[in-house]
């Protein structure tokens, strides 16, 4: 399988404070990996690094489909059809369910939109009901669908998800977890960033352990689950 995104060698620093120590990671096609770690480990760091959202890396590749990537504008990144839900549930408060889903296919022409618009709709048939509602009147849960559904909206050939689980109830997480595997079914290449590792472990290929700015496991989601210090360190928890 050939890579989608490769990520080698990435180091980033805030000011003085070294975030990313040689961060390196790959997704191929038709897989759902996950990046796992506690909070401040440099999860979002690694995500927003990727989009171009950090500006200049200090060193290291990233490549998607190939081309680097590093050194290119945010805009220009998800032109290439590299897809983020940020982290926190970014939705337009003040606009409709609808607007928002509108703004996630600026990029694309009509036609395409309209399946897009499908898509999501019956990935989340809540949105549908809420179509017309100001997106600052929908639950927690809901903002996060339209976050999803607002990525998903461009059709992108990589869709990378910060924490998508975060400050949910529970029945609602397993609600989200279900629609990423639905996605990922469905043929979409998935990056998916969590804390809650138990919950990613369960619908991913494969996984990554960050820990203070480096990856220190790396392995099939089932090993994960399995592994000794993943457990003691990660999953009782959850
Ligand atoms: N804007 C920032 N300025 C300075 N330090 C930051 C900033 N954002 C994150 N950090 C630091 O970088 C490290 C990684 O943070 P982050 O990537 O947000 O971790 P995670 O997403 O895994 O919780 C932490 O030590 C954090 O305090
Ligand atoms: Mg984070």
């Amino acid at each position: 399988m050939s890579d989608i995104l490769e990520v080698k060698d990435l180091h980033f620093y805030y000011g003085e404070i070294h975030a990313l120590k040689g961060i390196s990671f790959n997704v191929t096609e038709n897989e759902v990996v996950t990046i796992i770690g506690g909070n401040g480990a440099g999860k979002t760091t690694t995500l927003r690094a990727i989009s171009g959202l950090l500006g200049k890396i200090a060193s290291g590749e990233i490549r998607f489909f190939g081309e680097r990537i590093d050194g290119k504008r945010p805009h220009n990144i998800a032109g290439m059809g590299l897809a983020q839900c940020l982290e926190g549930r970014h939705v337009f408060t003040n606009l409709t369910v609808r607007e928002n889903l509108d703004m996630g296919a600026y990029l694309r022409s009509g036609a395409e939109v309209k399946d897009s618009l499908e898509y999501v709709f019956n990935l989340f048939p809540r949105l549908l009901e809420r179509e017309t509602q100001k997106a600052g009147t929908l639950s927690g849960g809901e903002q996060q669908m339209l976050a999803v559904g607002r990525a998903l909206m461009q059709k992108p050939k990589l869709l990378m998800m910060d924490e998508p689980s975060l400050g949910l109830a529970p029945i609602i997480v397993s609600s989200i977890f279900k629609t990423i595997k639905q996605i990922r079914d469905d043929g979409m290449p998935v990056l998916l960033i969590e804390q809650n590792s138990n919950a990613a472990l369960r619908i991913v290929d494969r996984g990554y352990v960050i820990e203070t700015g480096e990856i220190v496991l790396s392995d099939t989601a089932q090993n994960l689950l399995e592994n000794e210090d993943v457990k003691n360190s990660y999953l009782g928890v959850n």
